[in-house]
């Protein structure tokens, strides 16, 4: 006796709620169209359709995958991210909705100034699969506001997946990559400063504390890159390191965006105000009422002030 298409979806679905899978009906429809190649809509039109032995076959490969703990994105190989098509492998964090926080006010205050010549200078630290760069890119495009958008990453291999997300959302000619380790790559002047160069730089930086890696869910611990999520012994490494640098990167009237965890709305801001070369902090919050973005403008006297040099 076949199988039919509804049948082998709840039988997925059995399967993936057993496993503790969050979205297990999501995930055995949205598995089944990776497979065919088929969208959401074909789906429903064919629920009663029997099923071919090898299809049934394949499709419980890819449910033994799945149940198993590996992400969903990482077996169909994309993630939406500002409603544009993201490739991801195992080598990149998954982008969050989280993020987008942070790419949309990014947005509103690029759209809010008028651009240097030669358009907005803009660097993406940490940008993994790209999904800030790109988006910032693809969005200022369609806005017909320039920008030159730079983004740097310490993997190499997260920077082959960035490039590759450029290229399929049209942004390639707007954005380059470089590797290496935070602002390391950047030219500095002579007195070991930095440069003025960028009118914004925005960064999700690793910032889970390396203690609570451990307890993350099975499919972020297992399949996450680790060098994404560990932010040190108080997950606040990555922060340190930037807001002593960023100022010396940034123009005047500079800003920097940061995503950080639900529990950080009150150190960034203080590390901030440590490093001595920034204004007041403006914290944002996610759509679930948690602190989820810093925004950090660069204090216009932070060369004469007593900045950590
Ligand atoms: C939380 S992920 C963010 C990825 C992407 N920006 C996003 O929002 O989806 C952090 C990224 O930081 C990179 N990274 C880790 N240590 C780094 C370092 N020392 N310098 C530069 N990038 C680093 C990782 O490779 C990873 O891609």
């Amino acid at each position: 006796m076949k199988l039919l298409l509804k049948d082998i979806l709840n039988m997925a679905e059995a399967r993936f709620t057993r496993e503790g899978c969050l979205t297990p009906r999501l995930d055995a429809e949205l598995l089944f169209c990776h497979m065919l190649k088929k969208d959401k809509s074909w789906l429903f039109l064919h629920y009663g359709d029997e099923l071919d032995d090898k299809i049934c076959e394949e499709y419980f490969r890819l449910v033994d995958i799945r149940a198993g703990g590996m992400p969903l994105q990482y077996i169909t190989g994309s993630q939406e991210f500002m409603g544009l098509p993201f490739r991801v492998n195992e080598k990149v964090l998954i982008p969050r909705q989280d993020t987008e926080i942070l790419v949309e006010k990014a947005l509103e205050i690029l759209k809010a100034r008028k651009e240097t010549r030669g358009g907005f200078r803009i660097l993406d630290l940490c940008c993994g699969s790209g999904a800030i760069a790109v988006s910032l890119a693809y969005y200022l495009k369609k806005a017909k506001r320039k920008a030159a958008v730079l983004g740097s990453d310490i993997s190499s291999d997260a920077l082959e997946v960035a490039k590759e997300n450029a290229r399929i959302n049209g942004v390639d000619r707007q954005i380059r990559f470089v590797e290496g380790d935070l602002f390391g790559p950047f030219p500095k002047n002579r007195k070991d400063r930095g440069r003025k160069q960028f009118d914004m730089i925005v960064c999700n930086p690793p910032y889970i504390p390396t203690g609570v890696l451990p307890t993350l869910m099975r499919e972020v611990r297992e399949h996450e890159p680790l060098l994404a999520l560990d932010g040190g012994e108080d997950g606040l490494d990555f922060y340190r390191r930037i807001l002593e640098e960023a100022w010396r990167y940034l123009v005047e009237e500079g800003v920097l965006l940061l995503e950080i965890g639900y529990d950080q709305g009150i150190t960034v801001p203080l590390l901030a105000e440590e490093a001595g070369a920034y204004g007041p902090v403006e914290i944002i919050k996610d759509l679930a009422g948690k602190d989820r973005v810093a925004v950090i403008k660069r204090n216009e006297n932070a060369d004469r002030s007593n900045v950590k040099r």
